[in-house]
């Protein structure tokens, strides 16, 4: 048995890296399958996983994916990094890793990000929280406000609201593998 499966059974040791288009089924299948996420076709995660790679972050314990974030670089806002979904496995929750997958995405990012901005449904608490834990734990701002109205969704939809968190400085992580 290898040392990362010994700890399983008592402590994951999850290994982040930068996503590759292999990772795209993967997140697919963990969105579609843990629900709470809203589940995007197969083709978008294998594409960001492609084009976007410098914005997604896998997380994995022993091979299995345990978490992940995509985002992207807005055009318009090159100074931000956008989460477009950050995701973590039920048996990986309250454990850091969705703190630890931000963290990693922000020491991935060349030119660094001075802005990290992600959108959270009103009800959604565990999301606030994590967005709201990152500001603290940066000792930044964290701005809440109202962004997208439910009205501009052609089906049924909560509103989301944008969080920006920043202004950030760099706090490297070592445990990203770029490769
Ligand atoms: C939101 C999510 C990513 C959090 O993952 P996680 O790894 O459990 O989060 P962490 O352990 O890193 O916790 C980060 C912060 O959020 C808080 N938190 C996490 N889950 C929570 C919950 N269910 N209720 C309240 N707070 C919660 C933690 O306490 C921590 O805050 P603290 O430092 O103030 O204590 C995970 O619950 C998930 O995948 N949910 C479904 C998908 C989703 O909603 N994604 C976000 C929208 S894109």
């Amino acid at each position: 048995m290898s040392r990362n499966a010994a700890n399983a059974h008592t402590h994951p040791v999850p290994q982040f890296r930068q996503a590759r288009p292999e990772d795209g089924a993967a997140m697919w299948a963990l969105v579609k399958e843990m629900g709470g996420l809203e589940l995007n076709s197969a083709y978008f995660y294998v594409l960001f996983c492609t084009d976007f790679s410098d914005s997604c972050v896998v997380a994995e314990v022993d091979g299995r994916l345990a978490g992940f974030v995509v985002g992207h670089r807005p055009p318009k806002r090159p100074d931000a990094i956008f989460v477009w979904q950050v995701g973590v496995a039920p048996w990986m929750r309250r454990q850091g890793l969705a703190g630890r997958l931000l963290e990693a995405l922000l020491d991935q990012q060349n030119p660094p990000a001075r802005w990290l901005e992600a959108t959270v449904t009103p009800d959604n608490q565990p999301s606030r929280s994590l967005f709201r834990a990152l500001a603290r734990n940066r000792q930044t701002g964290c701005e809440e406000r109202a962004f997208l109205g439910a009205d501009l969704f052609p089906v049924s939809h909560e509103a989301e609201d944008l969080f920006r968190i920043g202004p950030l400085t760099s706090n490297s992580s070592p445990e990203v593998d770029p490769s």
